[in-house]
């Protein structure tokens, strides 16, 4: 038992503060490439900032969600060991800049962003689609379920909020593959937010419906993604599934080889994202619950949210930072 307080104090310890500072790095970085139209360096340069304040950490970390497979990606590749190596054993879940397009093109909710749990507790999701629901803290459990019509899952909602159907807001990105999904929410007379990428902030957006005015993240996305915006709301709150879409005998025999024994499942979060998880996000565009970074005359502004899970707590962190040698 001592054994367990003092792993949790660690882990309370380094990775809430402390994974500001990575999402903070990746972000300024990335930032600085805002509207260039290259999704490619934006993205190299997050990878680059993320990957040096992540093994200045205290812990023996390693990628579980990364940059994808170690031939293709040259760092924070699945796989990769990151930290000083003396520290706590944790998986990490990141995307140094998730919404590569939306920062190319200076667009609304582009963030850097990561989660830790304790070795073993994020599910080692391939580098597939994932179908995905997700609402908001404050239900009954069980108010969604990926396997009901969309329409049933909205008037389920509505009954819960209290309110009318007509009054609900799904976000779905705006995607071929949902013609179909938009045609039903339509029909249902509820709203439809479609977004052009980056569903991790899309999902986030459901635990704060006043703010963001989405009520529920409905469709397909990417599933590493889906594990991200799992981390994200076993800290706030919320419900959510997933399902990989594994179409393929290939997506079938590299998700076996990363440990997934049901390839038909429906995830829940916890399942996803299981015990203490601790998750930081900032936003590199500004964003529906994040600003942007601000490049002023003598600091950059950042605002992050860092949370966990063990305790619900979720801190705003809006940071001036003076030493700007640190970004350089
Ligand atoms: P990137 O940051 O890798 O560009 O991903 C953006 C994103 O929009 C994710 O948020 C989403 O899960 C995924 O791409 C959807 O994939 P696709 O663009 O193939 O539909």
């Amino acid at each position: 038992m001592a054994k367990q307080d003092e792993t949790e104090d660690r882990l309370d310890r380094i990775l809430t503060l402390e994974l500001a500072r990575v999402t903070e790095a990746a972000a300024v970085a990335a930032a600085r490439l805002r509207g260039h139209g290259d999704e490619k360096q934006a993205d190299q340069a997050a990878v680059d900032a993320m990957r040096t304040e992540l093994n200045r950490l205290p812990i023996n970390g390693k990628v579980v969600i990364g940059e994808g497979e170690r031939d293709e990606a040259p760092m924070l590749y699945i796989g990769e060991e990151v930290g000083t190596r003396k520290g706590p054993a944790v998986d990490i879940a990141l995307d140094p800049l998730e919404g590569t397009t939306i920062c190319a093109k200076n667009q609304p909710n582009s963030i850097a962003v990561i989660a830790m749990a304790e070795r073993g507790n994020l599910l080692y999701a391939p580098d597939v689609y994932m179908d995905k629901i997700a609402i908001g803290p404050g239900y009954p459990a069980g108010v969604i379920d990926i396997d009901a019509t969309p329409s049933d899952n909205l008037a389920a909602l509505a009954k819960a909020k209290g309110v009318a159907v007509q009054d609900l807001t799904a976000c779905i990105m705006d995607r071929p593959r949902h013609a179909r999904l938009i045609e039903e929410v339509r029909a249902t007379g509820a709203a439809i937010r479609l977004i052009g990428d980056g569903d991790v902030a899309g999902v986030i957006d459901t635990t704060d419906p006043e703010q963001t005015g989405i009520d529920i993240y409905i469709g397909i996305g990417g599933a590493p993604e889906g594990v991200l915006a799992a981390a994200a709301l076993r800290c706030i709150g919320g419900q959510m599934q997933g399902r990989l879409i594994l179409d393929t005998q290939e997506k079938r025999d590299r998700a076996a080889k990363m440990g997934v024994t049901e390839p038909d499942k429906a995830y829940t979060m916890e399942e996803m994202a299981k015990g203490d998880v601790i998750f930081s996000a900032t936003g590199v565009t500004d964003g529906n619950m994040l600003e942007g970074v601000r490049f002023s005359r003598n600091y950059i502004g950042t605002h992050t949210v860092v949370m966990r899970s063990s305790t619900h707590t979720v801190r705003e962190i809006k940071a001036r930072h003076h030493d700007l040698s640190k970004f350089s």
